[in-house]
């Protein structure tokens, strides 16, 4: 570890060798199911696509013919302009010409924004730093290889409220970094940051001048409450968007993950600056796709229900798993991030819950590297509570009568 290294950060150089999915088949390759199988892994929305999608794309087939502009429709752009104006109550701050872009799913942008961020900033010096959170979202990773930057973990575990402690980054750390991605609501552990949190983010990246990429795809899928965002923080601290980039899809929100439609908003200079080499480099979003995403982000209902849906299975997941792990219903996403460290850890129990129940999870240690004090998700596994509410049901008492023995 180099001598700027925070003391809780793990550090990287290269691309995980594999992927999560990829590494847990190899873990259980030798195991049958022990019940009929119920595949909790992965986090693909399973709830109806909304109804006026089909009439929709009908309404725009014509426009499958013509090459998009990589800046996006007009109406894409008005549309998420008036969402994000009214859910983070931005007051028309919002460059809705320079300061949102279509992207391809959330995935896509949050791979090449390190890269955007990297050439935009220009810093000279030392290598360029890519911060993140550990767990994270695999694409994080990929996104520093693709900025040939450091990738710089920092452990996220429940000590620090599952977000990455802000007071053990080092002001040499910092000032070479270029961009952190900060992923609230967080996956896996479904903890969303407040306003002062998302400021103190926002004001360390302009002392340090880096990039905030602010990983929100999960921002609509909440409890109660809805989570604060980076736009609303920037916005409250009355110095416009700089520094700051909201990357959100319609994925999780609308249950659109095969559509592939997401946004980037904030920093209209950055995004304008990216939006040039994107012009070059990066795929357009289909004209028909955009007026899916148009409408999809001018309708809430279909958005209460899906929240009304994961809220239910939520009830069940409580009741059913209370006297083993006490409170489990996260603020928000669509995830359990169970501690099953009395068990024997994530690795032990994900190959038991599959020989002895069928149930397919994710162990945490998959999720996460290791860190200075060892693998922050090695106590977990991660569930995802994707399924319909009886298929739920089913599987968390088979976990109860796996693990209450
Ligand atoms: C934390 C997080 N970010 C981003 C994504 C990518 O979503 P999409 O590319 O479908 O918008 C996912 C998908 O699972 C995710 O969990």
């Amino acid at each position: 570890m180099s001598s700027d290294a925070a003391p809780k950060a793990a550090r990287s150089a290269s691309l995980p060798s594999s992927n999560p999915f990829e590494r847990l088949a190899a873990l259980i390759a030798d195991l049958a199911p022990g019940m009929d199988p119920v595949v909790m892994t992965i986090g693909e929305p399973r709830h109806a696509v909304p109804g006026f999608v089909a009439d929709v794309l009908a309404g725009s087939i014509g426009d499958f013919s013509r090459y998009p502009n990589i800046r996006g429709t007009d109406a894409f752009r008005e549309s998420v302009g008036r969402w994000l104006d009214t859910r983070y109550c931005l007051g028309g701050t919002l460059d809705v010409a320079r300061g949102i872009l279509p992207l391809n799913g959330s995935r896509e942008g949050l791979t090449f924004a390190a890269l955007g961020a990297r050439d935009y900033l220009a810093k000279t010096g030392a290598r360029p730093a890519v911060l993140m959170p550990n767990p994270f979202y695999q694409t994080y990773a990929a996104a520093a290889h693709v900025a040939g930057a450091e990738l710089v973990a920092l452990d996220a575990r429940a000590e620090t409220g599952f977000l990455p402690d802000l007071d053990a980054l080092s002001p040499e750390l910092l000032d070479r970094t270029v961009a952190f991605y900060y992923a609230s609501p967080a996956n896996p552990q479904g903890v969303a940051a407040d306003l002062a949190t998302w400021q103190r983010v926002i004001t360390l990246a302009r002392r340090h001048r880096f990039l905030v990429v602010a990983d929100e795809c999960y921002s609509e899928i909440y409890r109660d409450a809805p989570p604060a965002g980076v736009l609303e923080a920037a916005h409250a601290m009355g110095e416009g968007f700089a520094n700051v980039v909201s990357i959100n899809s319609l994925s999780k929100r609308s249950n659109l993950a095969g559509l592939r439609v997401g946004l980037a908003a904030g920093d209209p200079d950055f995004l304008e600056a990216w939006a040039r080499f994107r012009g070059l480099a990066a795929p357009q979003v289909s004209m028909p796709l955009q007026a899916v995403a148009a409408a999809a982000f001018a309708d809430e209902a279909h958005v209460a229900e899906n929240r009304r849906l994961y809220n239910a299975k939520y009830d069940v997941a409580q009741r059913l798993l209370a006297p083993l792990f006490g409170p489990v219903v996260p603020q928000a996403g669509f995830f359990l991030w169970l501690d099953v460290a009395r068990w024997g850890g994530g690795i032990e129990v994900t190959r038991r819950l599959w020989a002895e129940a069928g149930v397919k999870v994710l162990p945490g240690a998959y999720l996460a590297m290791d860190g200075a004090s060892g693998n922050p998700g090695a106590d977990y596994i991660r569930i995802a509570l994707v399924d319909d509410e009886t298929t739920i049901e089913r599987a968390l008492s088979r976990v109860v009568a796996v693990l209450g023995d």
